[in-house]
């Protein structure tokens, strides 16, 4: 029996995991169906920035509660908020990116008649029509598409090419739950700019059946000792850059703060530390219980300062 049969019989791809896998899979391709969005149509892009209004929720942003913070005007703080939201999003678009070519590659190896391989296509044309709604917000902020960093940029090259199974969907889960736990915030907030309200919403909608689809993949995976321990790290990694990539320190020469002083201030404020674990809490409870929380990986996990 060769490596790749003996896979099939164990793995996520078992037979016993086929009825549950295209149940959910049928589930989420019918609310797909009855719930998508086009965001050339469906957000007003027409729309000017309306006066006064934050783009994010302003607790939530880095330099919220610093001496930095204190220092700023309302202006100041209003235009930190379009940075960061840009920021975040551009993040969205690198990591969206990645994962549509992990999908791909998840789907290039399987039965396209399944529900399961065709939800994994349907995912990725909305994860296709995301990147070009965050774009266009982007564009329409007026503020450059920071992008994660170099470093980030090119272990993303590297590990959409090569990502397990684990890291494919714990991956996927933790990036796609802290968006969802920021955007969940502003499309509730009445007080913010509509646009991206809007934008957060969509996303939140349509991302709620990503998150279900990559959280069961997830539990389907069975790692004995020595994998679980390397699959730790690899997620720890992800989780590290991911995090730590969001808000990038280029954008507070924006608001007249130096980059380097900006970093420093962020690393040390007690309230994005907060943030950070709030966003990532219900995300690294189902990682910890797939397994993926453990010693190799908790030190990055502190580094990060999601724990
Ligand atoms: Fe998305
Ligand atoms: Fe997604």
């Amino acid at each position: 029996m060769t490596a790749t049969t003996r896979r099939a019989k164990t793995g996520p791809d078992a037979p016993d995991h086929a009825p549950a896998r295209e149940r959910t899979a049928r589930r989420l391709l019918a609310s797909s169906a009855k719930l998508s969005f086009d965001p050339l149509t469906d957000v007003d892009w027409a729309a000017a920035p309306e006066p006064g209004r934050f783009y994010g929720p302003p607790h939530r942003l880095s330099l919220y509660g610093t001496p930095q913070w204190e220092r700023m005007t309302e202006e100041q703080r209003i235009e930190l908020s379009k940075h960061e939201v840009a920021s975040i999003a551009s993040v969205g678009i690198w990591f969206e990116e990645i994962l549509m070519q992990m999908l791909l590659r998840h789907a290039f190896d399987r039965d396209p008649t399944t529900a399961h391989v065709q939800y994994a296509l349907t995912e990725i044309g909305d994860e296709c029509r995301h990147s070009v709604m965050f774009a266009r917000m982007i564009s329409w902020m007026g503020v450059p598409a920071y992008g994660p960093g170099r470093v980030a940029h090119e272990l993303g090259r590297i590990f959409k090419a090569v990502s397990t199974h684990s890291q494919t969907f714990g991956g996927t889960m933790y990036v796609e739950e802290i968006l969802d736990a920021f955007q969940r915030e502003a499309m509730a907030d009445e007080t913010l700019q509509p646009l991206t309200r809007q934008v957060s919403r969509i996303h939140v909608i349509e991302e709620s059946r990503h998150i279900s689809y990559a959280r069961e993949e997830l539990q389907r995976e069975r790692l004995g000792p020595v994998r679980r321990r390397w699959e730790q790290l690899l997620i720890g990694v992800i989780v590290y850059f991911s995090t730590t990539s969001l808000i990038n320190p280029r954008l507070y020469a924006a608001v007249g703060v130096d980059p380097a002083e900006g970093r420093r201030a962020a690393r040390r404020n007690p309230f994005w530390h907060t943030t950070k674990r709030e966003m990532a809490a219900k995300t690294l409870e189902v990682l910890d219980r797939a397994g993926l929380v453990g010693r190799a990986n908790r030190w990055l996990l502190r580094a990060a300062g999601v724990v």
